[in-house]
């Protein structure tokens, strides 16, 4: 499978015959690890504690290999599992039993998430790493709407479109690279990502990133979110944003605590904040930008018309390199400049800067075509190397206590 069709990632992962995120747990140590890893993302991240999953119904659609599942079953849960991908299957089925929780593993169903019909209400409802590919969002909305009780939680991980600025330039460039140098493959990734990748702590293989992220068809802006779009079709949908992972709300207001804010009140707000957060979430830094609404839209616009640019160099299409050079350092400049954005300290803003730069330096390499040139520079570029934006958001929200649609 070459082309992306809204929802069946699942397809392209069954053809691929690969798990994009299998870690091979074995003891119960490792087990222990990946769990308090867990803990420390739902505690300090997304203000979820862990107690929340004690004798709770939950629901998790596309566990993949189960690794997070087996946390919930740690935690207490007794999980449904929808995935559709049934070679994985056995493996969660093993999992449960080699760690002692197959009395946790509910039922496995293999409804896609737009086209699962719950029997029963869940305490809590989890999709990690794919709904951005099932669209519109109103289709998979549906189904977690009829699923998750009155009070009940969702949590979401998915890519978000700012955000995917550098992963989508990490694709773009591996398909320029592959062209260059006779076809892009996990030869030529390697060539340009292997030194990157073993910057960073991992536990999934070099594979499958190169799989789920380079090679993946749905690593395009058409499958990415819209944070405040996301926040705001929830909320028509009985959904309350909770809390997310970069923050969205806006963590200075005030006001007396018992003043309610309504849903909308909320929505408002974080439609408000976000795009003074584009930069930040495009480049993975710290940055907020301060000025007047007609300076934010034109650094929103400046990100958008690199992701336009990304996205027709990753389909090949065109000779979008040296714009998107251009681009990158525009970008660099403005980031450089106090007026237009605020940074905590200077380290935080010559980072930026510097991975901007490094973007656009790699671009206009990219552009000139010289394939050890782009090689080396991508394996020892010390800004380049650092740079990974922050691609992926968490989002959690609660489903109203008078919302419409459940099915119990
Ligand atoms: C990137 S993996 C993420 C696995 C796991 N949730 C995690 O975050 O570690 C995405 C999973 O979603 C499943 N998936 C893809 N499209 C789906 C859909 N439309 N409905 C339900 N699951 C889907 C895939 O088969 C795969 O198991």
């Amino acid at each position: 499978m070459t082309k992306a069709e809204s929802g069946r990632m699942h397809a392209y992962y069954e053809a691929k015959g690969l798990s994009p995120t299998f870690g091979n747990l074995r003891t119960p140590e490792e087990l222990d690890r990946h769990v308090a890893m867990r803990e420390r993302i739902f505690i300090d991240k997304l203000n979820v504690v862990p107690q929340l999953f004690a004798g709770a119904r939950a629901l998790e659609f596309g566990p993949d290999t189960g690794e997070n599942a087996l946390v919930f079953a740690r935690w207490g849960a007794t999980v449904d599992l929808v995935e559709p991908n049934r070679q994985v299957w056995p493996q969660i089925e093993a999992y449960f039993r080699h760690f002692g929780l197959a009395d946790r593993l509910g039922t496995l169903d293999d409804s896609s998430i737009q086209q699962f019909r719950p029997s029963q209400t869940y305490d809590v409802a989890v999709a990690e790493g794919f709904i951005q590919t099932v669209q519109p969002s109103s289709t998979w909305i549906g189904t977690v709407a009829h699923a998750i009780a009155p009070g009940g939680m969702l949590i979401l991980f998915y890519y978000e479109r700012a955000s995917f600025l550098v992963e989508l330039f990490h694709r773009a460039a591996h398909r320029r690279f592959g062209h260059l140098v006779g076809g892009a493959g996990l030869d030529s990734a390697r060539r340009l990502y292997e030194a990157k990748w073993n910057t960073i702590p991992h536990v999934r293989r070099f594979e499958s990133w190169v799989m789920d992220v380079l090679d993946n068809p749905y690593s395009s802006i058409r499958y990415t979110l819209d944070a405040s779009q996301l926040v705001a079709e929830l909320a028509d949908a009985g959904f309350r944003f909770y809390q997310s992972w970069p923050r969205y709300r806006d963590e200075l207001r005030m006001g007396w605590h018992k003043a309610m804010e309504t849903t909308g009140a909320v929505v408002a707000e974080i439609r408000r904040q976000l795009p003074r957060l584009a930069v930040a979430h495009a480049t993975g830094r710290s940055l907020f930008a301060y000025g007047p609404d007609r300076e934010v839209a034109d650094l929103g616009a400046r990100i958008d018309r690199l992701l336009t640019g990304l996205e027709a160099a990753a389909d090949e299409k065109g000779e979008p390199w040296p714009e998107i050079a251009d681009g990158f350092a525009a970008l660099g400049r403005a980031v450089g400049d106090p007026a237009l954005l605020y940074a905590p300290d200077d380290a935080t803003r010559t980072e930026a800067r510097a991975s901007l730069d490094a973007l656009a330096a790699l671009s206009r390499l990219l552009a000139g075509g010289e394939a050890a040139a782009i090689a080396a520079f991508a394996s020892t570029d010390a800004a380049f190397l650092r740079t990974w934006g922050q691609p992926a958001h968490y989002a959690v929200f609660r489903r109203l206590p008078d919302a419409p649609g459940g099915t119990t």
